[in-house]
């Protein structure tokens, strides 16, 4: 039996959970609204909102895990990659607490735990991946495809060379002047449209990298030129839009994930990250799946966005190696891995 508090600030969500061994005990997530009206995330505001937030996160989510804090065996947090000064409250929080209550601290990269956030256990029963597996990591900030062959052993075998798929999203989404973040609105809105009602063309990347600025640039081009004889455009032809740049996306993921498993013969496959939790990207896998004959693994809805769960996770895996960090160390902005 292993306690471990996971703390999550790398953005704009103040996360904690309480996980026992690989068992999800709590899982709090207090979200910030503030952002919304600036339409994009702004980083002073956000490390202000986890000062404020991260006591009570961690009150309540010890409360919920019905556990002490003295009970606790160790706390993970998110090292990084994300913004400096939000990364920076969830560090100097969980150094400190794991010091007073003389317990080893574990620093997790974030990219790493949406990796391994397949391996929590709660009430939905989801089978785990078996290795090697490979992830699709699609989030706000990256975009990547991982063989993953332990919970310490991963590699980069395809990534975007630009922009990351949530970006598009979100990217796509502001040009519809739709609100921030974007991509559950066109999510939403994509349902009910056509995702073959416009076309746009698809980026020409060697190998398993990605691209995703063409397409936004393209798409912000078609809008224009529209808008010019039609000022109700976008009004009219939301759905559509939505349905189709959600449908250029998702083709866009899915060819160079079948090219990976081509070239590796894994057929263990996992998404991961904000962007997983998109309907039309869970359908189309789904499908996928069927046809290609994969093993898949679609995370539950509550463990796709950034939540703390899954830092407790990858936490559990380091301490059972007894890989712990130093008091001394810092975030880091950008990936390291
Ligand atoms: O993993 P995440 O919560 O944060 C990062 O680490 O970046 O991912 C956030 C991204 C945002 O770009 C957001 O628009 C996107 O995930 N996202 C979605 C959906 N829900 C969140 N994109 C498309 N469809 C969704 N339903
Ligand atoms: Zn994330």
């Amino acid at each position: 039996m292993t306690y471990i508090l996971g703390i999550e600030s790398s953005c704009d969500d103040t996360s904690a959970a309480v996980i026992n061994n690989t068992r999800v005990l709590s899982n709090i997530i207090a979200n910030q609204h503030v952002h919304s009206a600036y339409g994009g995330v702004v980083p002073e505001l956000a490390s202000r909102a986890h000062q404020q937030n991260i006591i009570p996160v961690v009150d309540v989510a010890l409360k919920e895990a019905k556990i002490s804090k003295n009970q606790l065996d160790a706390i993970a947090f998110t090292r990084g990659p994300g913004l400096l000064g939000s990364l920076l409250v969830g560090t100097s929080f969980a150094k400190s607490f794991a010091l007073a209550l003389r317990i080893p601290v574990i620093e997790v990269d974030h990219l790493k735990a949406h990796i391994l956030s397949h391996f929590l256990e709660d009430t939905s029963g989801e089978k785990q991946p078996k290795f090697p597996y490979l992830c699709l990591t699609v989030s706000g900030g990256h975009t990547q495809i991982v063989k993953v062959t332990s919970p310490s052993a991963m590699e980069i075998i395809g990534s975007t060379i630009d922009d990351a798929a949530g970006e598009a999203f979100d990217k796509a989404a502001k040009i519809m002047g739709l609100p921030y973040p974007g991509g559950p609105e066109i999510d939403r809105l994509a349902k009910q449209g056509n995702p073959l009602a416009f076309k746009f063309s698809q980026p020409r990347i060697a190998g398993l990298d990605y691209s995703f600025s063409g397409l936004k640039t393209a798409f912000l081009y078609f809008l224009r030129d529209s808008l010019r004889n039609d000022a109700a455009f976008i009004d009219v032809n939301k759905m559509d839009l939505a349905a189709s740049i959600q449908y250029t996306i998702i083709e866009i993921l899915l060819k160079k994930l079948k090219l990976a498993v081509e070239q590796t013969g894994i057929k263990e496959i996992a998404i991961a990250g904000g962007v997983s939790a998109n309907s039309g990207l869970r359908q189309a896998m789904l499908t996928l799946a069927e046809t290609e004959g994969w093993e898949l693994h679609i995370p539950a809805m509550r463990y796709t966005t950034d939540n703390a769960a899954m830092i407790a996770v990858a936490g559990y895996f380091k301490f059972l190696e007894g890989d712990f960090a130093a008091q001394n160390l810092v975030p880091y902005a950008r990936s390291k891995f």
